[in-house]
């Protein structure tokens, strides 16, 4: 009989839950046992946090958002920031305890759902050994091996829900209200939500913006009886003569920077050259919460299904990906080479620009 092991790594996305679900049906289908990783691999360094996973345990969390096996953003194994006895925190490797605990507990394969991190991450443990299969997860959308990532979708639709509330109350008070979104470097949830909820400007790291541009949009709406106005701005949206803005200090165990703040900046430049009432949101993490849309829904009970095939089938050191119509398979090595960026020749930058909103440049 088989044993598998699950985690989810990394931020969490909407469709975490229904992963899980797809893969610990499929497995008991084959008359295999599965387990959870709590917490990435916190699992697989200590027992307590393993979980026998059984169709029992998964029955209805398929709607949920989150993961029952919770995750983190600070558990790279192979520098884990640790407290020694004086309190003093030293950053150690545990990949070796982790190989010799998953060969302990007889594990067949591990399921390791997450973003490009996390899949970084599954494919040095397969150098070392431990048959690994990824699956791609991320409300950004930005792993190139794959046509979407699974939480996108539920970003997109929190996102464009979002910006369809403020039109309302921008009108109102003859305001300009700029509505900060994530997406890290790449542009997907500001471009999506943006055309999707009516944005005037959406501002997004594929494209650096020039502020002239978006005060001329926006001065522009007026011109045509349109008193206020929408700017979407992504996270990781830069000036043409500026630099990305990052929020703290990089946290410990942390291996990327955090964004936020570029919001309230275009805020503050718009209110600094038209004579408008201006306002700041930031969206934030309503994006990676709630119940995950139907698109994703269906989307992560695939990948669950189609990595259990691949697990029957021993295709190791890969990642599930979505070829539209078609399941795939691709190198895990090839999934995190390269991050997805807004294609500018794509319909989607085309469509905007045909409406006419202004991409800032
Ligand atoms: O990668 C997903 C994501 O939500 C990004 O869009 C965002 O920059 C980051 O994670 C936020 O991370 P945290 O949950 O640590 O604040």
């Amino acid at each position: 009989m088989r044993k598998i092991v699950i985690s989810t790594g990394g931020g969490d996305a909407p469709g975490l839950n229904a992963v899980i679900y797809a893969v610990v049906k499929s497995a008991t289908m084959r008359g295999w046992e599965v387990y959870g990783s709590q917490s990435g691999y916190k699992g697989l360094i200590d027992f307590d946090r393993l979980v026998r996973l059984t169709p029992t345990e998964v029955e209805g969390i398929t709607p949920i958002g989150g993961t029952i096996l919770g995750s983190t953003n600070k558990g790279n194994p192979f520098s884990m920031p640790v407290k020694n006895l004086a309190g003093e925190v030293d950053v150690i490797d545990v990949s070796d305890r982790i190989m010799s605990n998953y060969k302990r507990m007889g594990f067949f394969c591990h399921i390791a759902v997450g973003g490009d991190g996390s899949l970084e991450i599954a494919h040095r443990f397969a150098q070392k050994g431990m048959h690994v299969i990824g699956v791609p997860k991320t409300i950004d959308n930005d792993l190139e091996a794959t046509d979407r990532t699974f939480g996108f979708d539920t970003a997109v639709s929190t996102a464009t829900e979002a910006l369809d509330k403020l039109h309302s109350t921008a009108k109102s008070h003859s305001r300009v209200m700029v509505v900060e979104v994530m997406g890290r470097d790449s542009g997907w949830i500001a471009l999506y939500s943006g055309i999707s909820g009516g944005a005037d400007v959406i501002l997004i790291p594929e494209i650096p913006y020039c502020m002239d541009t978006v005060c001329e949009k926006i001065a522009d709406n007026e011109l045509h009886d349109k008193n206020y106005a929408i700017v979407v701005v992504a996270e990781g949206a830069k000036p043409l003569d500026g630099d990305i803005v990052t929020c703290g200090e990089g946290e410990l165990g942390r291996d990327e920077v955090l964004l936020g703040g570029i919001g309230k900046k275009v805020a503050d430049e718009i209110r600094c050259r038209l004579d408008k009432d201006v306002r700041h949101l930031t969206l934030g993490h309503l994006q990676r919460g709630g119940s995950p849309t139907t698109f994703d829904r269906l989307l992560a009970l695939r990948f669950g299904a189609a990595a259990i095939r691949m697990a029957d089938n021993r295709e190791f050191d890969k990642m599930v990906a979505w070829n539209p119509p078609h399941m795939t398979s691709v190198l895990l090595a090839d999934a995190i080479k390269n991050r997805k960026m807004v294609d500018l020749k794509s319909d989607k930058v085309k469509t905007a620009r045909d409406i006419g909103i202004c991409l800032g440049d």
